[in-house]
């Protein structure tokens, strides 16, 4: 028999404990780099008024995506500007940020990326690194929908990384940390999913190294459970630290999510505090970004890690805007809160409508990816079910035609269609 209304209210605002920080309520907003910093990384107007509005909202917590925390990440970045946490000087215009937030009741924490490994941009010279030189094929196992890419597109080879570069890695995440810390976040995600560098690492499917960051479980490992000691050995005791990792690659050669979970299990005891689950990657869009409410609870994903990883480490739920659901979810014991990415640009105020019983007056996410359209052609961010996303600071520059029409354009079956005959065809010529 599902939950009544009431039942799943009560488990979605029940406060959640993470590493002694309490969070108001169950509703966590996912990282996403729709938050248009100044061209120096730093929080504009619009990245305040985006977070402030989603902490009026009613959420308890607030990832920050979409934030680099070494200069390579920042050189490399495929989604530009990104936030800054690679320099003292970011500190104190970060703490506006942060006091903003804090001024709801709501906590936040900072997404850090040090390199963007296997999707970095190789510009002004610098090469790529990952696990190993290994490419990806975006979208090779399915595009989510109206997600069209004529022609496919196979990224650079990236060079191996060094022990030297995993060890600088290392210490930009940890002074990161320190900086996110000081400047009054509440606690830190490192992401570790969607074929970035610490992803690499993960899955034999893109780790192919012999030696102590390759081969067995434990090896491929050892990167994020290094990293996740160091940060803490820094920050102390009573600061979450977390990840964000795929629990599946979707791939036919990749690891599911059994093999990911006793990944996650071996990084588990070297201070971590809750996991960002993140289904599939790049290669796999159509499992990250889907369609339905619920695809990993169906997969039975969070299921497995819970199983291997036991209460103490807090598991986030993904995509799952069904509010029943996730509360199922929550009250089943396999996650402990339910993290929302698109559903939370297309209307701020869900968590609150929710809580008061107000679930009719909900605009729901259609599930057009127009936002990802943008995102993918570096245009500022829009949602089209809710005009003031993207604008919640009303000087913040819009899209302009030209972009605009991009954005309809590869969305457009028919066009993309055409599109990806004529460039394979060209492609047979040459
Ligand atoms: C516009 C956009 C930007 C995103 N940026 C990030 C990001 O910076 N970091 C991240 O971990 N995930 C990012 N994501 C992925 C989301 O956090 C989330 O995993 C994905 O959208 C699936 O969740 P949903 O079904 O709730 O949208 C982004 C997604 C969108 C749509
Ligand atoms: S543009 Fe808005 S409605 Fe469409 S998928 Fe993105 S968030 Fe959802």
């Amino acid at each position: 028999m599902r939950m009544t209304t009431s039942d799943s209210v009560n488990i979605l605002t029940k406060p959640l404990i993470i590493n002694g920080l309490s969070i108001k309520n169950r509703f966590i907003l996912g990282p996403m780099a729709v938050l248009r910093p100044t061209d120096d990384g730093r929080p504009s107007e619009q990245t305040i008024a985006f977070l402030k509005r989603r902490a009026q909202g009613g959420i308890g917590l607030a990832i920050v995506g979409g934030s680099v925390c070494s200069e390579r990440a920042w050189g490399e970045s495929p989604f530009t500007p990104n936030l800054r946490f690679d320099k003292d000087e970011f500190v104190n215009d970060l703490k506006r940020l942060t006091d903003a937030v804090h001024e709801h009741d709501t906590a936040i924490f900072a997404q850090l990326f040090p390199s963007f490994g296997r999707m970095g941009v190789p510009r002004k010279g610098r090469e790529i690194i990952a696990a190993s030189s290994k490419s990806v094929d975006i979208g090779s196992n399915g595009l989510p929908d109206n997600l069209y890419i004529p022609g496919g597109r196979v990224t650079p080879y990236p060079k191996e990384a060094t022990s030297a570069e995993i060890k600088e890695i290392e210490e930009s995440v940890v002074s990161a940390a320190k900086r996110a810390k000081a400047a009054g976040f509440d606690g830190v995600e490192i992401g570790a999913h969607m074929c970035y560098f610490y992803s690499s690492f993960l899955s034999p499917l893109t780790n192919k190294r012999n030696d102590e960051y390759g081969g067995s479980t434990e090896n491929r490992a050892r990167i994020l459970r290094d990293v996740v000691a160091a940060v803490r050995s820094e920050v102390g005791t009573g600061f979450p630290i977390g990840i964000r990792i795929s629990v599946n690659d979707h791939s036919p050669l990749g690891q599911d999510a059994s093999g990911f979970a006793d990944v996650a299990s071996y990084i588990a005891c070297s201070g971590l505090d809750f996991i960002s689950l993140s289904d599939g990657n790049y290669e796999s869009m159509r499992d990250n970004v889907p369609s339905e409410s619920g695809n990993m609870l169906a997969h039975g994903e969070p299921q497995v890690f819970r199983k291997a990883l036991g209460n103490n480490i807090k598991l986030f739920l993904s995509s799952t805007p069904d509010p029943r659901q996730a509360a199922e979810a929550i009250n089943a014991g396999y996650v402990d809160a339910n993290m929302l990415a698109r559903q939370m640009l297309a209307d701020p105020d869900y968590a609150n409508k929710i809580i008061q019983g107000r679930e009719n007056e909900i605009v729901w996410c259609d599930h057009s990816n127009s936002c990802l359209r943008r995102l993918m052609i570096n245009a500022p961010v829009a949602c089209h079910k809710n005009p003031e996303m993207g604008q919640e600071d009303p000087k913040a520059k819009k899209s302009n035609g030209i972009q605009n029409f991009i954005v309809w354009a590869t969305g457009n079956k028919h066009l993309m269609n055409l599109a990806d005959r004529a460039i394979r065809g060209v492609r047979k010529v040459i």
